[in-house]
Order: structure tokens, then C-alpha cells, then sequence
């Protein structure tokens, strides 16, 4: 590395604990293990090396971990045992079809933002009864499919949607489960993107305006007021903005109680944290459980939550490979062949992910670089002025945290196609979804029949 001329990087680089090593005390966090190669060790998840994912599928590909996601369940709903809760994975943040299958297994329900998302829970076998449908804006077609499928309540945001909501109950003969989505006005301090609580955003109803619109829905035929709901925001990682937005929202229930208004789920959204680098903090589930149990347990009704980083963000890699290197009077540049098409949260939000070599180099000296994909756009970064042990082309890096809002946000932007995705579950792996060839890409177009008349 030496010799490529890097040494100015290398210098301010070997203060630092690389991630490969900070990461070693905790890979659980992160759903991998390390595991023994000859002399070395690398990277596995569920028991299979990613060396053995990418020989088979090639790079980039999208690699989930069956333990960790299930693992992830299994802990919310522990620290929530004891109290009748429903657990609605938010199906936007990986809506993978056996990731919704595994999850509706072992009992969770799904939290949807649209007919797509609709079809894609029921054709995994997660009834109706455990569905609730989000979201700003439904069309009517979206409202009819999620009424035929009986889903457990509506959300409505405006009393417009309540309006169109209750005509289409009333063409289709049935009574329409309404829960209101509040705007508590609550600030959970993230960023600024992903603060949807906030009085400013386009989400939920004013809370001047929500008990009015509770007892407009309870008179309005067609309609049945089935709970109150808020999402305010998303990577909060303890319990106090939640019981914040309990606590807006107390008024309102009490009111409608004494109207003799009872409701079947109170719904205080998703929006729990994952750690994204190696010293972030982890949320402490039990007692987020106990704190929300507490707080809510003189309320006759269901709690139903919306969680979606927080089951699968730790639970899938991106793994990538180094294609080239380059260096200008500034900066490193190591370039892989994954790109903001298959990773978009740097680009779009700033965020950190951990990226760390598949196989754990011996002692390579560590260089500050950005690390960038092909696509023609500044903003096609993984990392900026990363501290990461300079790897060599061909290297298999992974990239964290990419089980959440990675995959389900990809685009085929530079005609790119979507990069494979693979389950692993205890030493076995399969590719779940295939790359596509941009064959596929083209064959889906067509030329009209009249365009050679413009030539
Ligand atoms: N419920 C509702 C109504 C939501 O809008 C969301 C996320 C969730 C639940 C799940 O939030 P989570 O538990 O995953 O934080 N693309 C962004 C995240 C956008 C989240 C939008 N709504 C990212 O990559 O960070």
C-alpha cells in the first residue's frame, strides 16, 4: 500500500480502531459470526461464510440472516409477553417474500403502505386480521383490496381519506375499521427526514382536530372506530418519546371513553433503533417492553406496534466487490461494484454504515478513503474519509446494516439491475431471489409501432 503513495491518509488512519476489530467483541450485533480460515477468520452469517455466498451469486448481493431476524422478534415480543400485544412488521424496510413468511410464522402481523405491500403480505400467508394499512394517501382501488382482505384497521390521516374511506365501505356493503393516525406534535430527534411525529410534517392529524374526527367516525355509517395510532419517527433508541406520544394521546382516549367509545388497539408506531457503527448504542428491549407495558397497562386494549429496522436492519449484509482504486492530490478512492442503486441511506441521508473486509486482513495498514460505487453521481458513496485496511482488488467487502431500507429502496439507475438476495438459516443458504440480467431490463420495454416514422 506504502508504495501507492497513500501515506499522508495512512498516517491519520492508525490512530483509530478499524471496525474490523471493534466489531470482532460484537459481531451478534451486527448478525454475523467470525469463523476460522486456516490462520485467518472470516465473516459468516448463520454459520456460512459470505466467501461461500459470493462464490455461489457473485457480487453485489444482499445476504439476511434467518436467526437474527427471528431473533429480533422473539425479543420484542418477550419484553412484551404478558400484555395482549400485536407485533405489524413495517414491510417497507425489507419486504422480501420469505423474510414476511418467516416473520408471519412465528406470529407477527404486517404494517402496510400500499396495495403492493398488500399483496406482498397476504401472498406470504399473513392474514388480514393481523394487517394494519398505513400511509398519507390511499387510492380507492388500494382502500377496496384492503377492506376485501378484512384488514384489522385503516389508518386515516385527513378527514377527506375518512370521507372516501366510508364511500367505499359503503359501495362494497361492508364497515370499515378506522384507527385515526394522530400527530402528537413530537420531536424524537433523528433526522431530520425520519422525524414524522413533528407538527410540520405532512403525516397524521392535528391533535386540535382529533377527537372531533373520533366522534365523526364513530356516527358515520360505514365506518368502525377500532383504535388511535401515531408513528413519529424512526432509529429511537429508548422508550421516552413513546410514552411522550402516549401521553398526547391520553386525552384523546379518555374523551372518547366517556362518550362510551371503546377502542380494540391503541398503535404506537415503529420506529426503534439499530446500532449502525461499531460503538453505537443497542436498545435495551426489555426494558423499552417494560417501560411501554407499564405505562399502558390500565388501558383495556390491544397494543400494537410497527417495528421494521429494528427486526431486520442488523439482520442483512451488502456484500461488494473492490473493482479498482484511485487516488487525487485529496483523497483514496476504493471503488466496489455496489452502488447507491443497492444503498441509497449515505447518499440520501447521510447515514453511517460499518463496512468491514469478508475475510479479516492480517496487518495491512489503514488508509482514510471514500468508498464509492460505479454510478456517475457524487453522491455514489458507502463512506467518506473511512479509516478501512486497504484492500486489494477482487477483496469481498460487507456492508452493514444493510437488512433495512437497502434492498427495498434499490433502483435500476444506470441500468444496474437488482442486485440477488440470499436467506441463510443455520449453515444452509438460498438464493431467494435471483440477478436479474439487463436483458430482463430490456425486454420489459417496448418500441411503439409508429416511432421508426420519426426517424
Ligand atoms: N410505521 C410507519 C407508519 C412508518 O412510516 C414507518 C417508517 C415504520 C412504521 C417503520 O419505521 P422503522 O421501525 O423501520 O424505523 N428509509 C428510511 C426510513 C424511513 C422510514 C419511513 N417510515 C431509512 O433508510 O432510514
Amino acid at each position: 500500500m506504502s508504495s501507492q503513495g497513500l501515506e499522508s491518509s495512512t498516517a491519520s488512519a492508525q490512530d483509530v480502531t478499524p471496525d474490523h476489530l471493534a466489531i470482532a467483541a460484537t459481531p451478534k450485533r451486527f448478525g454475523l459470526e467470525l469463523q476460522a480460515r486456516g490462520d485467518a477468520r472470516e465473516l459468516a452469517i448463520d454459520g456460512v461464510p459470505l466467501r461461500a455466498i459470493v462464490e455461489a451469486v457473485g457480487t453485489p448481493a444482499y445476504v439476511y440472516s434467518a436467526s437474527h431476524i427471528a431473533g429480533q422478534l422473539q425479543a420484542l415480543k418477550a419484553a412484551f409477553a404478558g400484555r395482549p400485544t400485536l407485533i405489524c412488521y413495517a414491510i417497507k424496510a425489507n419486504s422480501a417474500q420469505p423474510i414476511l413468511r418467516l416473520l408471519g410464522q412465528l406470529g407477527a402481523g404486517a404494517d402496510i403502505v400500499s396495495g403492493g405491500e398488500l399483496e406482498r403480505a397476504l401472498a406470504a400467508g399473513i392474514p388480514g386480521s393481523r394487517i394494519v394499512y398505513s400511509g398519507v394517501g390511499k387510492r380507492p382501488e388500494e382502500l377496496d383490496a384492503a377492506l376485501g382482505a378484512g384488514v384489522r384497521g385503516v389508518h386515516v390521516e385527513s378527514a377527506g381519506e375518512l370521507a372516501q374511506l366510508a364511500a367505499r365501505a359503503r359501495a362494497l356493503g361492508v364497515v370499515a375499521p378506522v384507527a385515526l393516525r394522530l400527530n402528537p406534535d413530537i420531536d424524537p430527534k433523528t433526522h431530520p427526514y425520519l422525524a414524522t411525529g413533528l407538527r410540520k410534517t405532512k403525516f397524521g392529524i392535528p391533535m386540535q382536530g382529533a377527537l372531533e374526527l373520533a366522534l365523526q367516525v364513530a356516527r358515520t355509517e360505514g365506518l368502525r372506530l377500532v383504535g388511535l395510532t401515531c408513528h413519529i419517527g424512526s432509529q429511537i433508541m429508548d422508550a421516552q418519546p413513546f410514552l411522550d406520544s402516549l401521553a398526547r394521546l391520553r386525552p384523546v382516549i379518555d374523551s372518547l371513553a366517556r362518550a362510551n367509545i371503546s377502542l380494540d388497539y391503541l398503535d404506537l408506531g415503529g420506529g426503534l433503533g439499530i446500532p449502525y457503527a461499531p460503538g453505537d448504542e443497542v436498545v435495551d428491549v426489555a426494558s423499552f417492553g417494560r417501560q411501554l407495558v407499564d405505562a399502558t397497562a390500565d388501558l383495556g386494549m390491544e397494543l400494537v406496534l410497527e417495528p421494521g429496522r429494528f427486526l431486520v436492519g442488523n439482520g442483512g449484509v451488502l456484500v461488494t466487490r473492490v473493482i479498482g482504486h484511485k487516488r487525487n492530490d485529496e483523497r483514496a478512492f476504493v471503488i466496489v461494484d455496489g452502488a447507491m442503486n443497492d444503498l441509497v441511506r449515505p447518499a440520501l441521508y447521510s447515514a453511517h454504515h460499518t463496512i468491514v473486509p469478508a475475510v479479516v486482513p492480517g496487518d495491512v495498514p489503514l488508509v482514510r478513503a471514500d468508498i464509492v460505487g460505479p454510478v456517475c453521481e457524487c453522491g455514489d458513496f458507502f463512506a467518506r474519509d473511512r479509516p478501512i485496511p486497504w484492500p486489494a482488488v477482487g477483496d469481498v467487502l460487507a456492508v452493514l446494516g444493510c437488512g433495512a431500507y437497502a434492498m427495498t429502496m434499490a433502483s435500476t439507475y444506470n441500468t444496474r439491475p437488482i442486485a440477488p438476495e440470499v436467506l441463510v438459516s443455520r449453515g444452509r443458504f438460498a438464493v431467494t431471489r435471483p440477478r436479474r440480467a439487463v436483458a430482463e431490463l430490456i425486454a420489459e420495454e417496448r418500441y411503439p409501432e409508429w416511432l421508426s416514422s420519426l426517424a
